[in-house]
């Protein structure tokens, strides 16, 4: 009986650690406001509305006429407002053949990828440097964890589309290529931090932008 109330207090205090369910229902991003490490502050109760908790962003495909030939398209808060403290936000990825995104990492959360039509090959790197591969096919599903860089190609010879959820409502998208090309950070730097040379840190800088 001691243990079992004890257990009830264990996962009581787990819950409520979890998030601020246990003193309000939900917290609808209010972008005026100041936003924390938990995420944006709070809409008037009063003036939240069925709309904050629907997100029609997502239904449309995205634009693949890119270098990547991808689109991921977000809903994150603040632009889904009602996913905004709960822990929790979703992605589109459309690929088109020959499609990828390119390795990346999110700084705040695990993502679970759910592919629904095509091939797509998904992996990522552990800290060991392990690596972990998988080709999914339509319904399968991948997961990577947090903090950990990955990506996903379309393996198909056609378009590819997958959904992905993410275990934050911001959890943050940081691409390498665009970290390292796409910055202004000095070329010098660039090659005595990676090992590339310095003919193709100038040529990836061109491809993406970047500047120095
Ligand atoms: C897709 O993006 C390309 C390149 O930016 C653009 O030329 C094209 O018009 C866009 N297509 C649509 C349907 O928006
Ligand atoms: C798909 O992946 C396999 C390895 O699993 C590879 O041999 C093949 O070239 C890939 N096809 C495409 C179209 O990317």
């Amino acid at each position: 009986m001691k243990m079992m109330i004890i257990n009830i207090f264990f996962i009581l205090s787990l819950v409520s650690s979890i998030s601020f369910a246990s003193v309000q229902d939900f917290c609808v991003a209010d972008p005026s406001g100041p936003q924390g490490p938990s995420g944006f502050s709070c809409k008037n109760p009063d003036q939240v509305t069925a709309n904050d908790f629907a997100f029609s962003g997502l239904a449309k495909a995205g634009n693949t006429s890119n270098m990547i030939k991808a689109a991921v398209t977000t809903a994150f808060a603040p632009a889904f407002s009602g996913v905004n403290g709960l822990g929790i936000s979703v992605v589109r990825l459309d690929l088109a053949a020959g499609g990828v995104v390119p390795l990346h990492i999110h700084r705040g959360a695990s993502e679970v990828l759910i592919v629904i039509e095509g091939t797509i090959r998904g992996g990522f790197i552990s800290s060991d440097n392990k690596v972990y591969l998988k080709t999914l096919q339509k319904g399968e599903v991948i997961v990577f964890p947090q903090g950990l860089l990955h990506f996903a190609l379309n393996n198909g010879t056609g378009p590819a589309l997958a959904f992905a959820a993410l275990g934050s409502s911001n959890p943050g998208v940081q691409l390498v290529p665009s970290a390292l090309f796409a910055s202004d950070l000095p070329s010098e730097l660039v090659e005595a931090t990676t090992f590339l040379s310095r003919e193709e840190i100038r040529r990836l800088k061109r491809v993406f932008g970047g500047s120095n």
